[in-house]
């Protein structure tokens, strides 16, 4: 099984393309391991409660339920444009997900893992929050933007994260599948030894903070952020589940596989406090998640925020520029666990380059000549063979096995790069074979069937392989190639050379992938269009 979730997405404000990033990278890994024959969970979700969705409700004179609601379809319909395939769905104000949180909350409770203390300090009533020394200004003070800040006492419930401490750094210096990319492992290191002083406070009264999953044995509070979010990637699995039905079996989603996240949230919430956590809840070490850590979109170098207002909004690309581009683009141009940088314009160009011009014309291209000089049927080569066709072969079979090597690593963007390349092979193989010419030469028969062959069996198992970026174009695809059957029965390991039957017969082409077109030419095709009437 093949469980992988993403990082829950806040419902304070409307997803963004870093959101929509981190699903299209998702979903791409999920399909990827269908496409393997592997038995798949992907579940994803949005984290609802908390002070900020309070405070933005509070704000808009609504209820902080009403906020998370109307938020909520904001990412159900993203996430619908996008094609995103999940199998279960996360949203923390389920009565699901709050009574596991209530039960492991009472278990820890009933083992000892949890204490009342109480805290004196300097609180913000305008950012109801406890200063530290980090919030003090040069001269010492707390600065204007704190508004009133009064000193406060406060009683709050602790998990003693520090017990977990000594297993934690044993663990994530033994382990070598707790964080992907393996760079980012240091930063857990470092971080352990800044943690080791110190328990992780997990309560707000009630009185300060309402919208949240209450304390079963202490209703005056409720959870703080990280005890109800993180348990999302267990309660949503079925863990401590006895009567819903709705629910996955846990012990067949558990261990994850896989758990996508930023690298904002990397040190401490996933790296310290959820092993943490989950050890103390009698989660063995081999039954501790994978922390796949990709990295951000910025925008023109600066780091993408509210304040900046430069905020990308993925519904406005994709009505500019439709599903395929904007999930090609939001792979192609990032490495795995890396910042890039977002750019409209390299949107379009990559978009225009590698699919519209290089792959699209090459199919459009082979089955178009298939039709014209074979009448859409291939035929036997009969033992036929030249070193050119020989050469495509070759790099079509290493071709599979780097890019399944790439997607394996989880490193979509070069896996794409690898199969860009076998389509710039194809297309020069065609400017090379020159088939037109062939077709007008009657000896040149053997020739032209042999290539032709060659073409439509490489635009087969590529239109295959990027099914897990590309799911809808490369049905569209297939189905040109009448190869969808074929495809249907194939898995990545055991691709190779000869999946198109001797006498296969094609359909007729379409074009898959219309160019995005500039301001400037959409203008001139206009004027073109009016001076015709
Ligand atoms: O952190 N580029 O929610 P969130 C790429 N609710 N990814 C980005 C990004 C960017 N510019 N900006 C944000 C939360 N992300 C918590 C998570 S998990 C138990 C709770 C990523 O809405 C970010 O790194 O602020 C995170 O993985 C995800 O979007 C949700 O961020
Ligand atoms: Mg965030």
């Amino acid at each position: 099984m093949y469980y992988i979730t993403t990082a829950i997405d806040y419902t304070n404000a409307p997803p963004h393309i870093g959101h929509a990033y981190e699903k299209v990278l998702s979903d791409v890994l999920a399909r990827w391991h269908r496409l393997k024959g592997e038995e798949v969970f992907f579940l994803t979700g949005v984290d609802q409660h908390g002070q900020k969705v309070q405070q933005t409700a509070e704000k808009r004179g609504i209820t902080p339920e009403q906020h998370a609601q109307e938020m909520t379809q904001k990412f159900l319909q993203l996430w619908d444009r996008l094609g995103i395939s999940y199998d279960g769905w996360a949203e923390t104000s389920d009565p699901r997900h709050i009574a596991c949180v209530q039960k492991i909350l009472l278990n820890l409770f009933n083992k000892g893992a949890l204490y009342k203390k109480s805290y004196k300090g300097f609180y913000s009533v305008r950012q109801e929050q406890f200063l530290t020394d980090k919030e003090r200004n040069e001269q010492g003070e707390f600065g204007p933007e704190w508004g009133e800040v009064v000193e406060l006492e406060e009683e709050n419930w602790y998990f003693k994260l520090s017990e977990q401490i000594p297993w934690l750094k044993d663990y994530a210096n033994r382990s070598d599948s707790f964080v992907l990319p393996g760079f980012r492992k240091a930063e857990i290191l470092n971080a352990i030894d800044r943690a080791s002083e110190g328990d992780l406070c997990i309560s707000r009264p009630k009185s300060r903070l309402s919208w949240g999953i209450e304390f079963p044995f202490d209703p005056d509070f409720v959870t703080y952020v990280w005890f109800d979010a993180l348990i999302n990637y267990i309660s949503f699995a079925g863990y401590l589940n006895e009567t819903d039905a709705s629910l996955p079996e846990f012990n067949k989603l558990w261990p994850a596989s896989c758990e996508v996240i930023g690298k904002d949230i990397l040190v401490p919430a996933h790296g310290i406090y959820w092993p943490a956590m989950l050890h103390a809840m009698g989660f063995s070490d081999t039954q501790m998640p994978t922390l796949l850590v990709h990295g951000w979109w910025n925008i023109n170098g600066e780091k993408m925020s509210k304040s900046l207002g430069n905020v990308v909004d993925p519904n406005a690309l994709l009505d500019a520029f439709g599903k395929d581009a904007v999930r090609y683009y939001l792979v192609r141009d990032i490495t795995t666990g890396k910042d890039s940088n977002f750019d409209v314009d390299r949107l379009v160009m990559l978009y225009n380059t590698e699919l519209a011009n290089d792959f699209g014309n090459l199919c459009n291209r082979s089955i178009n000549m298939t039709r014209r000089y074979q009448k859409s049927r291939l035929t036997p080569l009969n033992g036929y063979d030249d070193d050119l066709s020989s050469q495509l072969r070759q790099s079509m079979e290493s071709t599979v096995q780097t890019f399944s090597a790439h997607m394996d690593a989880n490193m979509v963007g070069e896996a794409l790069a690898i199969l860009n390349g076998q389509v710039s092979a194809c297309n020069g193989y065609i400017e090379s074979q020159q088939p037109w010419q062939l077709a007008k030469d009657p000896t040149q028969e053997d020739r032209l069937n042999c290539v032709l062959r060659h073409l439509l069996e490489c635009c087969t198992q590529i239109a295959y392989l990027i099914s897990c970026v590309l799911p809808e174009a490369s049905v569209r695809m297939l189905g040109q190639l009448n190869a969808s059957e074929i495809c249907s029965k194939l898995v990545p390991d055991h691709l190779s050379w000869g999946i198109l039957p001797k006498c296969h017969q094609i359909n007729d082409p379409e074009p898959v992938f219309p160019r995005i077109l500039s301001k400037e030419e959409k203008a001139k095709l206009q004027n073109k269009a009016a001076k015709k009437k």
